[in-house]
């Protein structure tokens, strides 16, 4: 060990701002969207006793800046910048592997990591945390979640005071993009287009439209917030590709608007968690959020509602949280410890449902679906059919009163078999 990492040791362990120490020394490992961001940022800025030394990435030759400071060392063997005398390694290539052999050898070296990879904290933050105390490194991931907005630095510190109940969050900037745009009366086809264009969406946009992207951030969310352990693959989400303009008309006529809305609730040590598109009321936060920006709302049990919202994605926004956790380890700072316990997932939102119905009409229709909703014990709260639409092709929507989604999915079963159905119902939760 050299001293100039002994030395910036000692002052992360006893929890003291020195300003004789020595700079810590940083490793980017991804030279992608965030790290060339953060590599910007501690180029330009020059924060207070962090130094950038060496940056890792494969096909370096093609990556690299003339921008970046001279004395810093370009790399693509990951092996060797392991083995350097790097105090802290940022990790922002992303997914499971090789990022998370990377994380556990740096931390088992004593290293610590900073990483915004929602996915290996989602699936593996519990274990590389604890081989962090164990290592006496440290782990941080305050831009894991929400890019640039710090909500896992305010529920580490602001809000580890309270018990989190409950949690409603637009987790997914892509999807926000999406659904904002098509609010507005674009398609889905072209926004998503034109999100791939921009750099909002991935080529291949599964994880953000199906809602995986979305259930791993909350799944870090519900540790940190409700102190409980799930695994993501627990909570099933909706994709919001079957959403389409007829869905944002009818919302409309009921005062409401479409989001991706992550969401879970903790009641007497039981969880609940969702993910998936749903009816928010234009007055709720939920509903002003648009384009890609992020908004979380966390309701505490002493301290009442705090909403959190920014810019959740981009390079320089989330890069912003990474330098923020870097200055943390630097001035010594420790994260409050906030236990958790493994949890299932074993209790169902009782919530007010939109179900919209694409049918060929014919006499009998709304009396065969009253009916299999009736059988579940379910109220039906409204019925709504917009005119100018065809016979053939004819769009319309139930409202049902809060009940358990099981019942609704034994009712939906039911009424699916409908011979007059030229689509599955869509299902949506209406938050109120
Ligand atoms: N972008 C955002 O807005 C955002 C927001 C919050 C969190 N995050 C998280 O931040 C992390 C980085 O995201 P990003 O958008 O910056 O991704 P990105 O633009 O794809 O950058 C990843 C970088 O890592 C390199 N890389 C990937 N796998 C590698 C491997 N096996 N060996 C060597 N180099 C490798 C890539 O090199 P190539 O160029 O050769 O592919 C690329 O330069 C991810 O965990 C992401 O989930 C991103």
């Amino acid at each position: 060990m050299t001293d100039k990492k002994a030395s910036h040791k000692s002052s992360v362990a006893s929890g003291q701002v020195s300003r004789r120490r020595q700079p810590l020394r940083i490793a980017l490992f991804g030279f992608g969207t965030v790290g060339s961001s953060v590599a910007r940022i501690l180029a330009e800025s020059k924060p207070e006793g962090l130094e950038l030394t060496h940056i890792f990435n494969r096909g370096v030759a093609r990556k690299r800046v003339n921008w970046v400071p001279a004395g810093v060392t370009w790399s693509e063997d990951a092996e060797a910048v392991l083995r350097s005398d790097a105090d802290v390694i940022v990790e922002l290539a992303g997914g499971l592997d090789p990022a998370g052999t990377w994380v556990r050898r740096a931390l088992e070296a004593g290293k610590s990591v900073v990483t915004a990879n929602k996915k290996l904290i989602a699936y593996h933050g519990v274990e590389l945390e604890r081989l962090a105390a164990e290592k006496g490194g440290h782990l941080k991931y305050g831009a894991a979640v929400a890019g640039g907005i710090p909500v896992i630095p305010g529920l580490e510190q602001g809000l580890a005071g309270d018990r989190i109940t409950r949690m409603e969050g637009i987790l997914n900037g892509t999807c926000n993009f999406i659904l904002s745009k098509m609010e507005g009366g674009a398609d889905y086809a072209p926004v998503l287009a034109e999100a791939q264009a921009k750099g909002y969406a991935e080529a291949d946009p599964t994880e953000d439209v199906g809602g995986l992207d979305a259930r791993a951030k909350l799944a870090i969310l519900m540790r940190l917030a409700m102190r409980v352990v799930v695994d993501p693959d627990e909570i099933t989400p909706k994709p919001i590709t079957a959403v389409g303009a007829v869905d944002f008309s009818y919302a409309r006529d009921l005062s409401c608007t479409i989001r991706q809305v992550a969401r879970a609730e903790e009641s007497d040590g039981v969880v609940a968690a969702t993910v998936g598109p749903m009816l928010v009321d234009l007055r709720s936060p939920l509903a002003w959020s648009r384009g890609t920006e992020n908004m979380v709302i966390l309701t505490g049990h002493y301290g009442g509602d705090v909403v959190f919202s920014g810019h959740g994605a981009g390079g320089h926004p989330t890069a912003v949280a990474v330098v923020s956790d870097l200055l943390a380890l630097a001035h010594g700072s420790r994260r409050v410890e906030i236990p958790s316990v493994p949890a299932k997932i074993g209790a169902e939102f009782e919530l007010p449902h939109y179900i919209r119905f694409l049918v060929k009409d014919r006499p009998g229709i709304v009396a065969e679906i009253t009916g299999a909703l009736a059988r579940e014990a379910i109220n039906i709260r409204a019925i709504v059919q917009k005119p100018g639409y065809p016979a053939a092709a004819l769009p319309f929507v139930v409202t049902v009163e809060p009940c358990k989604s099981s019942a609704l999915k034994r009712a939906l079963t039911e009424i699916g078999k409908m011979d007059c159905l030229l689509e599955q119902p869509l299902d949506l939760q209406m938050l109120e």
